[in-house]
């Protein structure tokens, strides 16, 4: 069977026009998305459900003919495996049991694979509906970014109360992200096992932490998770998306050894250029070029295209796409990446 053009990309490969897919692009934007939503429930009770959590990945393949599928789910399932008491609040977001230096000894991960199981049933019926060209992606949240929810018990501005508890307890703070690296690598290894084609690593919050931080905090328990998974499936391919990590972003792809970079929308293009001798890489447009449409989309996709769409590129925005864009300009992004030849 021919190997998705995802993967080809991400053996490092060159495809004219380079794969297409959008963060976040089964969501609100969608108004089937919001049918199946209002169906399950709540968020948390869509996340696991096998059956609606399978219709929902499907549902912007179905509609735009994306290169790949990104399971639907979340990164903080995994705080709500270890009982973190995870809840989304309407319009403001997530929200948890903040944690302790005092509870890292407490935590106890040997729930987590009956309480993930839904998800992994999931992945294996969305690679059942899904058309053998499209490839299926898995994910995990990063374990630094996860842990800025498990500490502070919601998203803030700075991640100011995980970087002090790292900063006053190193030692804890290595603890508590060896013990997420480890499941995560399980979870992702569960993914990839029951059909997941290959996995990407939201690491949102890289970006607030220095340089030494950084490597301690975000690039070696990546790491560690990167080489559980190739010491099991030697193959293994790995996106790394490491938002805000700017002049990091080298260091974080051969320190960490994930195959390609997933770059946000501040990243130059010709730092972006010189990242993609190395290696593959995703992105980057502005998720609001998208909102906004017209010439300010056309010449955000033109300029991405024109400066890595003769290297090995996978098509994405900077980071997912928000709940007010038109669907129309989907469609028109879709088209102008179609229409692209090297
Ligand atoms: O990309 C996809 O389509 C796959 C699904 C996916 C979701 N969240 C669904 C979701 C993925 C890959 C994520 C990752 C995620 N979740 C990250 C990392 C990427 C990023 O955005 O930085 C983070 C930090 C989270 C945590 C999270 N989940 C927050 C802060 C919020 C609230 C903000 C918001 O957009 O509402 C969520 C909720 C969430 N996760 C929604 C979706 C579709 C919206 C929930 C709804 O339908 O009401």
């Amino acid at each position: 069977m021919a190997r998705a053009k995802l993967l080809r990309v991400l053996d490092g490969e060159t495809l004219s026009p380079p794969p297409l897919w959008l963060m976040r692009q089964a969501g609100r934007y969608l108004p089937e998305y919001r049918e199946t939503r209002a169906k399950a429930g709540s968020f948390l009770d869509l996340c696991y459900d096998p059956e609606l959590a399978a219709e929902v990945t499907l549902q912007p393949i179905r509609r735009f003919g994306f290169d790949a599928a990104i399971l639907f789910s979340d990164i903080l399932v995994i705080p709500d495996a270890l009982g973190r008491s995870l809840r989304f609040v309407e319009g403001e977001g997530p929200r948890l049991n903040p944690l302790a230096v005092e509870d890292i000894p407490r935590l106890d991960p040997s729930r987590a694979e009956a309480h993930l199981q839904p998800v992994i049933e999931a992945v294996r019926r969305i690679r059942a509906g899904l058309p053998a060209e499209t490839a299926l992606i898995g994910f995990c949240g990063a374990p630094w970014t996860v842990a800025t929810y498990m500490i502070a018990g919601r998203g803030t501005p700075d991640q100011a109360p995980s970087r002090l508890f790292a900063f006053r307890d190193p030692e804890a703070m290595d603890r508590l992200l060896e013990l997420l690296a480890d499941m995560s690598a399980d979870y992702l290894l569960r993914q990839l096992r029951a059909g997941a084609d290959c996995v990407q690593i939201f690491e949102s919050w890289g970006g607030v932490l220095d340089e030494a931080a950084f490597r301690r905090f975000a690039i070696r328990p990546v790491a560690r998770i990167v080489a559980k998974l190739r010491a099991a499936i030697p193959d293994a391919k790995v996106v790394g998306f490491a938002k805000g990590a700017g002049a990091m972003l080298d260091a974080y792809r051969r320190e960490t050894g994930v195959d390609a970079l997933g770059l946000d929308w501040t990243v130059p293009t010709d730092v972006a250029k010189r990242l993609q001798e190395e290696g593959p890489v995703q992105g980057n447009l502005d998720p609001l070029r998208l909102v906004a449409g017209g010439r300010a989309l056309e010449e955000g996709v033109d300029a991405i295209l024109g400066e890595l769409g003769n290297g090995p590129l996978v098509f994405n925005l900077g980071h997912g796409i928000t709940p007010d864009a038109p669907i129309a300009h989907v469609e028109a992004l879709v088209r102008r990446v179609r229409d692209f030849k090297a």
